[in-house]
């Protein structure tokens, strides 16, 4: 008896053991029971590997398996080999329900078998229906509503719905939802194939849907989105991002709540070759007159709508050879109607010309968040991120946009003179008009490009309050700024950027140019008064620009040359007209020491020239030291030329002009009469001896000279040649001055524009009115005259550095040494970069 006991105790030891040793391997068996005519298939079978682990098996009868398969009416006891069967195979279950046959069992749909009596692997149910083509199927989904997904996105709680429909025999995709959207029903012809995905841990034990029948929907398919608050909704054609099928109908419809606004947006579309009928998308906007609304895939869609609508997008018959792809992805935005969509705005651009205004979002980064659209809408349902206002008609804009300050403004204005004789007589204001000011968005850029003739006219603005250059050492601090570049096709030429309170009154520009008003500010609405230019065409000059100044002694003004960070562009001229009072001295200043500058070809220079007496400095800016701080007691040219400079090695100057009141006491003329005086001789003395030294770098006065680059962007008509001689060399031409005459070089352009080969020409001295013309060339009263030294060979008596060689010609070559005799030296192996126009 004990023995016995003891045996039974064992035994059931053991059994305990065993079952404890079992249980936690999770190597159950399961049993799957599908019932008779159910028309359900349960398969399961290996899914996507996760991670690389030791085999797994399905095991019946002690038989290791990797596929098993329960037919309607079977019943199978399975178990698995290893105690993590999730990672290693999925379940499927298919029902099929044929309508054709029989009656169709519409209503809630059942998961079946139920979810807990089947092992804890993913899970996918389908339900292939098939149905008479004359037979709408509607799918119902109870909350939570479907959300759709693009391809390559995924559902964070790894639910989702696949369905497809088909068309003939070919299965047509509609589209892979998540939950948590707006989608409530789905309507279907001919049949449909919804497939919903459970990963093993999910614990619904519900399909979530109903289907019910319809009769005939006449298309592909209608889809119904509800929104029941703010929120939006991305959709996507059928197959996308594969083609949508042929010559299909597909129908969205959206139920809005009154009190919301909705707007449709392109995401991303493709049209097809069509070779009948036309793509197009078709609304049914409540409200509208006209409807169906007619839309083509690229025009804006509309926005602000009340109320629900539908909207269709309607394939056409392909070109069989190129059938191309009709694809299209949206987004249906739903928002509080802003306050601003109650408020119309005009914008009379009727007595404009060449004007356009395009009110678009601000570039700022996407948050992750929700962000609210902002639409610009013209009339009430043309709404768009991006409008462009053109001039000729009058606008009546609205925004639907709760944050105004995520778009701004961005205008242009072209004013061109057409023929040269005309022009000269008219100017014109440069002013932002009103109404675009009155508008609730901020204005970033206005810009007016200024076209005029080549080589006829040339450009200059008048501000309404006189102009300070932005430079680091005075920055402007103003809303706004004027931006005054070229306009030329290939010449990257900035001027700087200029606000009111300064000491420029004028800025002149050789050729077309564009000024942008830029504000900064949202306060630029109260300085709006400082605003204004005025434009006139004035007589063609020689450099790039020529900046008017008139300083005052309560601060001190800084200039810049043009292109500042990127240096003066190669053979480019700029003059600076500095205005002295009277009874005031002005002192210049160079901020930098040297300048920095290698020359690959050409001459930089600098001349200051007194105006009254013409009297003039030349200094070579090539790796020299600038000129020391110098007092001016008369009006005063600046002109600094650039040579092509090797890269890297820029010319940029920014220089100070402060004014002080002249020193002139009694004591002070009676100490200059007389050491005056006393050092007349000895000054006449030293000048004798120091004269030659000192040409070198700087001529006073006396011998009227001048080196100055022929302009690249200079073309005179073509004149009689002086030189004609040929040379193959890259040498630097040296002359003298001869007569009143200067003696240029140019790069010419014949009558089709194309460049002839350089050439040495004659400039004709500015014909305009007196006193207008800068030291570019300078004046040409006091010239010797002016002899070519060397045109062929460089001179061994003038070699390069020495003091006799301080006039240089440079001329930049493009056209090749082919054309014979009019061929003048090629100065610039390396043509500059602004050359090719
Ligand atoms: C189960 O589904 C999840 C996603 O829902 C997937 O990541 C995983 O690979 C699936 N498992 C198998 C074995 O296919
Ligand atoms: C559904 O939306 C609610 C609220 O927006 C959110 O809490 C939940 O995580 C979402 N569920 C899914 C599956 O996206
Ligand atoms: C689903 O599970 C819930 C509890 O989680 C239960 O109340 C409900 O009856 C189940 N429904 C079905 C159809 O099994
Ligand atoms: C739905 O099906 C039932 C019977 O199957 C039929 O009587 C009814 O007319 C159908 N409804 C529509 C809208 O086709
Ligand atoms: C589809 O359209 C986009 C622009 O919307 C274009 O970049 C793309 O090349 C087009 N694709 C095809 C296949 O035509
Ligand atoms: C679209 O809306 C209009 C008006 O609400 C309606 O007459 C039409 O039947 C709708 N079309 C579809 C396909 O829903
Ligand atoms: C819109 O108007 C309401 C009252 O009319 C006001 O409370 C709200 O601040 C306004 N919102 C904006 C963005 O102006
Ligand atoms: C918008 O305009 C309508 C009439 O045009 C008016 O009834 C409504 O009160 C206005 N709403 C706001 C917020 O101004
Ligand atoms: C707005 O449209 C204009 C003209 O079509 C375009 O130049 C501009 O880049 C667009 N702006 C944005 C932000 O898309
Ligand atoms: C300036 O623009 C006008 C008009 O577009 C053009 O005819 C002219 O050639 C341009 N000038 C230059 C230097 O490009
Ligand atoms: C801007 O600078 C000027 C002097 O340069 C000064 O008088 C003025 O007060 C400044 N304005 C502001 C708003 O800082
Ligand atoms: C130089 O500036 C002064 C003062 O503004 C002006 O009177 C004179 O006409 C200017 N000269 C030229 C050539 O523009």
């Amino acid at each position: 008896m004990a023995r016995l006991n003891c045996g039974v105790t064992i035994a059931l030891l053991g059994v305990l053991l065993l079952g404890a040793a079992f249980l936690p391997l999770g190597v159950e068996a399961s049993e799957i029971a599908v019932p008779r005519g159910s028309g359900i298939t349960v398969v399961i079978k290996p899914g996507t590997p996760t991670l690389p682990a030791k085999p797994c098996y399905i095991i019946i009868s002690r038989k290791p398996m990797t596929m098993l398969s329960i037919k309607s009416g079977e019943t199978t006891v399975f178990s698995f080999s290893c105690q993590n069967p999730e990672n290693h195979f999925v379940v499927e279950i298919q029902k099929n329900v044929d309508c054709m046959s029989g009656p169709c069992p519409f209503g809630e749909v059942r998961l079946q078998p139920s979810p807990s009596g089947l092992p804890a692997l993913n899970r996918t149910f389908i339900w292939d229906v098939t149905a008479h083509k004359s037979i709408g199927l509607e799918l119902q989904f109870s909350k939570p509503r479907l959300r759709q997904i693009g391809p390559g996105e995924s559902c964070p709680d790894g639910v989702t719905h696949s369905i497809s429909g088909r068309i003939d025999a070919t299965e047509v995709r509609i589209g892979t939802f998540c939950s948590n959207g707006t989608v409530s029903r789905i309507k279907m012809q001919e049949g449909v194939r919804m497939a919903l995905h459970l990963p093993w841990f999910h614990h619904r034990n519900i399909s979530g849907f109903s289907i019910a029948n319809r009769s005939s929907i006449k298309r592909l398919c209608i889809i119904e989105s509800v929104f029941e608050g703010e929120g939006s909704a991305t959709l996507m054609s059928a197959n996308y991002p594969d083609g949508f099928p042929e010559d299909e109908l597909m129908t969205w419809q959206f139920v809005i709540p009154a009190h919301l606004r909705a707007s449709v947006s392109f995401l991303n579309f493709n049209n097809s070759n069509c070779e009948k009928k036309e793509e197009r998308v078709e609304y049914y906007i409540p409200g509208s007159t006209t409807n169906p609304e007619v839309f083509s895939l690229k025009d804006k869609q509309p926005g602000n709508m009340a109320g629900n609508f539908n909207l269709s997008l309607q394939g056409c018959d392909q070109d069989a050879q190129n059938p191309g792809v009709l694809r299209l992805q949206f987004q249906v935005l739903v928002q509080h109607p802003q306050n601003e969509s109650n408020k119309t705005y005009l914008v009379d651009l009727s007595n404009e010309r060449a004007m356009s205004v395009t009110i678009e979002p601000r570039p700022i980064k996407l948050s992750q968040n929700f962000v609210r659209g902002c639409f610009v809408c013209l009339g009430p349902w043309s709404c768009s991120t991006n409008v462009t206002l053109t001039s000729g008609s009058k606008h009546k804009i609205s925004f639907l946009c709760d944050d105004l300050t995520r778009l701004w403004i961005n205008a242009e204005k072209t004013i061109s003179c057409m023929d040269h004789r005309y022009c000269p007589r008219k100017s014109y204001s440069l002013q932002v008009p009103g109404d675009i000011l009155q508008l609730p968005v901020q204005l970033h850029d206005f810009s007016w490009k200024l076209l005029v003739p080549k080589d006829s006219l040339s450009l200059a603005l008048v501000p309404a309050q006189k102009l300070q250059q932005h430079t680091h050492e005075r920055a402007c601090n103003t809303s706004f700024s004027y931006l005054v570049a070229s306009a030329v096709p290939g010449q990257d030429l900035y001027f700087g950027s200029f606000c009111p309170g300064g000491s420029i009154k004028q800025i002149q520009v050789k050729q077309n140019m564009s000024v942008t008003i830029r504000t900064f500010a949202p306060n630029f609405q109260q300085e709006v008064s400082r605003q204004g230019l005025t434009v006139s065409f004035i007589p063609h000059f020689k450099e790039e620009s020529v900046f008017t100044v008139t300083p005052d002694m309560k601060s001190k003004v800084y200039l810049r040359t043009p292109n500042w960070d990127r240096g003066l562009p190669s053979l480019a001229s700029v003059s600076w007209n500095i205005s002295v009072p009277s009874d005031q001295e002005a002192c210049l200043t160079f901020l930098k020491e040297r300048t920095g500058l290698v020359c690959q070809t050409g001459r930089a220079f600098m001349i200051i020239q007194e105006q009254r007496t013409r009297a003039e400095e030349i200094f070579s800016l090539e790796e020299e030291v600038l000129p020391k701080p110098s007092f001016h007691r008369h009006s005063f040219w600046v002109n600094i030329s650039n040579c092509s400079p090797v890269s890297g090695k820029q010319l940029d100057l920014l220089f100070r002009v402060s004014l002080s009141p002249r020193t002139t006491d009694l004591t002070v003329i009676i100490i200059a009469v007389v050491v005056g005086g006393a050092f007349l001789l000895f000054a006449l003395g030293l000048i004798i001896c120091l004269v030659k030294r000192k040409r070198k770098k700087e001529i006073n006065k006396g011998p009227a000279i001048g080196i100055y680059n022929g302009n690249v962007n200079t073309q005179l008509p073509m004149q009689p040649k002086k030189f004609q001689k040929r040379r193959k060399d890259n040498d630097s031409h040296v002359y003298a001055v001869i007569d009143d005459t200067m003696v240029y070089g140019h790069l010419l352009q014949d009558s089709n524009g194309s460049f002839l080969q350089p050439e040495v020409d004659t400039y004709r001295p500015f014909q305009g009115p007196t006193g207008d013309c800068p030291p570019s060339p300078p004046p040409i009263f006091s010239r010797a005259p002016t002899a070519k030294l060397t045109a062929d060979e460089p001179s061994p008596d003038f070699p390069p550095e020495s003091e006799s060689e301080p006039y240089t010609f440079s001329h930049p070559n493009k056209g090749n040494v082919s054309n014979g005799n009019t061929d003048i030296p090629l100065l610039d192996a390396h043509k500059p970069a602004e050359l090719g126009e």
